[in-house]
């Protein structure tokens, strides 16, 4: 096989390559190890910055998301037992919208295969070569075949886990790396909505986070041990703590729960995000930990770019876009690797913390609560930094 782009990974970051280059008028075909079934089953982020639900409507692809999609005009904190509104619109006049990741996956899919631009689900044996020529290559197994396809470039979309960034010979790329002494564990249920806004929560037993998925579907997180065992836990006992942390401001609706895993948080950013003819996008050359919501904007972002620089190479012949893709889209990667540690750190446990360490984060959270110009700065972040 031959196409312009090959595109390893299913992902929202590979999916929206391949949009974003169709619309650009340049070929693209996509390899996906899992199936079409599990890409769109598997419940991930759910918050989407303001330009990149803009991005989703204006090339066609928010019909659902605009119908669907619940528009978020800020966020509260709890924090001693009182929530704090934090208007976003009223502070930088954006907000958010909750639009399940698997949503803006199967929108993707279903609009990339109507078109004609195919995705191979299901392959196995990933391997990429020559990724320092002309005539890059990505070899697997499709439908019990060896197949090849000969690229002009690849995008490295296949998340944190994918072949694509081991693939870059050792000493050409640099890791920056944190682990978290703490995990989340996330639940999704059949429950009535506990607010109109998401709730970020403050307790001395840990973190919690309320957010939602439709109005009568929950989607409900708390702090825990970065190895815990979703399965140690009884439904009734993960009710009775997201009841406990979410501090009694509010009632707590409980329903079926749909399904439940622990995430573990993890910051890591590479650099550059290229080699030869390989660029990495979204969660292959970088991850946050979930607290503010930014890993699939991130790589929304990150195509964005990608797909520009790329448009520029066809249209000019020019390299100059596509050499700069890393210098340019690491600045956006570490303010969001800054608000995310941020957030993190504002709002969690952590192990050898003290009395000092929970005043300075509480006089944190009240000078947020209280101050424009703190307000302000969360919104901004929160609700998406400028992409142009
Ligand atoms: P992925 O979604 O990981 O996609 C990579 C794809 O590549 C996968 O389909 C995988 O199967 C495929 N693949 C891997 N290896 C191979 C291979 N060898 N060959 C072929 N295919 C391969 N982000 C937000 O912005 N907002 C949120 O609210 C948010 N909440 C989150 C909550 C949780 C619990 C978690 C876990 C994450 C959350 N995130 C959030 C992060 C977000 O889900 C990721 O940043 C996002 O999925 C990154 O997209 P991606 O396309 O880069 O990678
Ligand atoms: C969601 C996840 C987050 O990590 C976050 O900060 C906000 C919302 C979500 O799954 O909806």
């Amino acid at each position: 096989m031959r196409t312009q782009v090959g595109i390893i990974g299913a992902g929202p970051a590979g999916l929206m390559l391949a949009h974003l280059l169709r619309r650009a008028g340049i070929e693209s075909i996509i390899v996906e190890n899992r199936s079409r079934e599990y890409c769109e089953a598997r419940v991930r982020a759910g918050l989407i910055e303001q330009w990149a639900r803009d991005m989703l409507i204006e090339t066609g692809v928010g019909e659902r998301l605009k119908a669907e999609g619940l528009f978020h005009k800020g966020i509260k904190l709890q924090f001693d037992g009182v929530l704090h509104e934090i208007k976003f619109t009223e502070l930088v006049g954006k907000g958010t919208t909750i639009y399940g990741q698997q949503e803006v996956v199967k929108d993707l899919i279903d609009d990339l295969l109507r078109h004609g631009v195919p995705i191979l689900f299901e392959v196995s044996g990933t391997r990429v070569s020559d990724l320092d020529t002309k005539l890059p290559k990505i070899h697997f197994t499709h439908d019990g075949k060896a197949q090849q396809i000969e690229c002009d470039f690849i995008g490295g979309c296949d998340g944190f886990h994918g072949i694509c960034r081991p693939s870059v010979p050792d000493g050409k790329l640099t890791f920056y790396d944190r682990e978290y002494p703490f995990g989340w564990l996330g639940i999704l249920s059949e429950s009535a909505n506990v607010d109109e806004e998401l709730i970020y929560s403050y307790h001395d037993r840990g973190f919690a986070l309320y957010t939602q998925r439709s109005p009568t579907v929950s989607r409900l997180y708390f702090q825990c041990a970065p190895d815990e065992d979703a399965g140690n836990w009884t439904d009734e006992a993960i009710w009775e703590e997201l009841r406990l942390r979410l501090g009694g401001v509010c009632p707590l609706p409980t329903g079926p729960i749909l399904q439940k895993g622990v995430t573990p948080m993890r910051s890591f950013v590479t650099e550059p995000m290229q080699y030869g003819r390989l660029f990495l996008a979204g969660d292959s050359a970088h991850i946050v930990p979930p607290t503010g919501a930014k890993g699939m904007n991130l790589a929304l972002a990150d195509v964005l770019k990608l797909s520009r620089a790329l448009a520029h190479f066809y249209k000019t012949g020019q390299h100059d876009r596509l050499d700069g893709y890393s210098a340019e889209v690491l600045p956006r990667v570490w303010k969001a690797q800054r608000f995310s540690w941020w957030m993190t750190s504002l709002l969690h446990h952590f192990p050898h913390e003290n009395a000092f360490d929970r005043r300075r984060q509480v006089a944190e959270l009240d000078y947020v609560a209280t101050s424009r110009a703190a307000a302000m700065t969360l919104a901004e972040n929160y609700a998406g930094l400028p992409i142009d």
